[in-house]
């Protein structure tokens, strides 16, 4: 699988030959200047939940792409009663297409729309692809559940956790949350966006070295392999 970064929480990952963008933010993040959003390619939409900075650039994307968006299934009311493709899941299943399994995994935050209309439950996910298993936290708290990744599904190969601390865990939080999933290559994501969100890159980074663990803070338009 391929990641690419985008920004803030977005990311655009390429598993088994297909484009799976996940919480699309980009046309609002001065940060992402660099990315265009109208040559994006996507196949699939995957969204952890309704707040405006995981979901601003859904319809554009996939007005322009056909893709299928993939989320919780209130989200997925939504966007069914606009005329989008989409599969609406729940926290705990598995949905499988292309070669890929996506996993709703548990978040602990919030998710109404940006009009204040229900957004369900959020959610992480796990995907499995190309022999390799990565975790997407979402917008989440430190959780034990996370415990329940390794133990039930096995620790992923890699992780992409929030590290930005104030509406999500922080850098410490995420080192221990890389504790209960068994992983020890981190990227980190949802930090610098917004001025409560800035982190110490070093700092954090040192944290996670002092615990014998790597954590990636990657560049808008890094792309990272596993
Ligand atoms: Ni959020
Ligand atoms: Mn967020």
């Amino acid at each position: 699988m391929k990641i690419k970064y985008l920004g803030h929480a977005c990311l655009q990952i390429e598993a088994n030959g297909k484009f799976i963008i996940v919480d699309p933010f980009i046309s609002g993040n001065p940060l992402a200047k660099s990315i265009d959003v109208d040559s994006l390619k996507a196949d699939y939409l995957l969204l952890t939940h309704a707040h405006g900075d995981h979901i601003a650039d859904v319809e554009p994307i996939a007005k322009r792409t056909g893709a299928t968006i993939i989320c919780n299934a209130e989200m997925s009311y939504y966007y069914d009663a606009k005329g989008f493709k989409t599969v609406g899941m729940n926290t705990g299943g598995k949905f499988s297409f292309d070669g890929i399994s996506v996993k709703a995994t548990i978040a602990f935050h919030s998710s109404s729309f940006p009009d204040g209309s229900y957004g369900g439950n959020p959610n992480g996910y796990v995907i499995e692809a190309d022999g390799k298993r990565i975790y997407i936290a979402g917008d989440t708290s430190l959780t034990r559940e996370m415990k329940l990744i390794p133990d039930t599904i096995g620790a992923p190969d890699l992780a992409i956790l929030p590290v930005g601390d104030h509406f999500t865990m922080g850098y410490e939080d995420a080192c221990t949350a890389s504790n209960f999933i068994r992983c020890n290559r981190i990227v980190g994501y949802h930090f610098d966006t917004f001025p409560p969100i800035a982190i110490d890159h070093q700092k954090a980074i040192d944290h996670f070295s002092a615990h014998g663990k790597v954590l990636i803070l990657p560049k808008i338009g890094e792309t990272i392999e596993v």
